[in-house]
């Protein structure tokens, strides 16, 4: 697979076939996104690969905390800044709309809703979840890292066949997360990660997003 047909394939997953992935394709995966390039060669990021038992677990164990926390946890990060301004605000709205859109539930319905977000708990049926840690003293450039090493794994895994969904929704259970793996304090919870097998029949994966065009972002001078 050429990298641009993985780019252009790869596509936010909300829900998985229940078909297992080996251990060692996972670690396959993992391994070769070592590859990614970070700032000093510091390679910040730190990750977590569950499945069966320990994935039901935890699933479990967050499922018993909603309904003390219907919001999650206080955040340790703000994953938008309190009032967007455009064009963000704009595209972020476009995307919930048209994420609903595709399952049918209309801005009104906030149980819909909410049970829809509801599924990034449960990695939306996805039979791995990944979470993505790195230390809480490190700063915005190793952030970005990491964020550049979930890209090389949501790309390495379109070359197995499979798809992902990047979750920034898990960081509201920090706390939870971290006892459960036993996490020394220093770790922070950046996102989560859904990787399994797409299911082909479901509406919510038919959602296609768009982008705005080059001219928007980008300048060439000088060619
Ligand atoms: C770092 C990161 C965190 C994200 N967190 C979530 C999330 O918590 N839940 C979710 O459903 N989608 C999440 N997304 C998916 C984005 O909404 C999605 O990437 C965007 O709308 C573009 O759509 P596409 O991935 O299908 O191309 C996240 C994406 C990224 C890159």
């Amino acid at each position: 697979m050429k990298v641009s047909e993985a780019l252009a394939t790869r596509m936010s997953c909300r829900a998985f076939l229940p078909t297992p992935v080996p251990e060692s394709t996972v670690r396959e995966i993992l391994d070769a996104a070592r590859q990614t390039p970070s700032g000093g060669n510091l390679q910040p990021w730190q990750v977590c690969a569950l499945t069966g038992h320990p994935l039901r677990d935890l699933l479990a164990r967050v499922k018993s905390k909603v309904p003390l926390h219907p919001r999650g946890e206080p955040p340790e990060y703000d994953i938008y800044p309190p009032a967007l301004w455009e064009p963000y605000r704009s595209r972020r709205f476009k995307c919930g709309e048209d994420l609903y859109a595709t399952i049918g539930v209309k801005r009104e319905d906030k149980l819909g809703r909410l049970l829809q977000f509801a599924r990034n708990y449960e990695f939306f049926g996805a039979p791995v979840g990944l979470l993505f840690f790195l230390d809480r003293r490190l700063g915005p450039p190793q952030w970005s890292d990491i964020g550049m090493y979930m890209q090389s794994v949501m790309l390495l895994a379109r070359e197995h066949g499979l798809d992902t969904c990047a979750q920034e929704a898990w960081s509201v259970w920090h706390r939870t997360v971290g006892e459960f793996l036993r996490l020394p304090p220093e770790l922070l919870l950046f996102a989560g990660m859904a990787l399994g097998y797409r299911d082909e029949s479901a509406p919510v994966n038919r959602l296609r997003t768009d982008r705005a065009p080059l001219d928007e972002f980008a300048e060439l001078r000088g060619f």
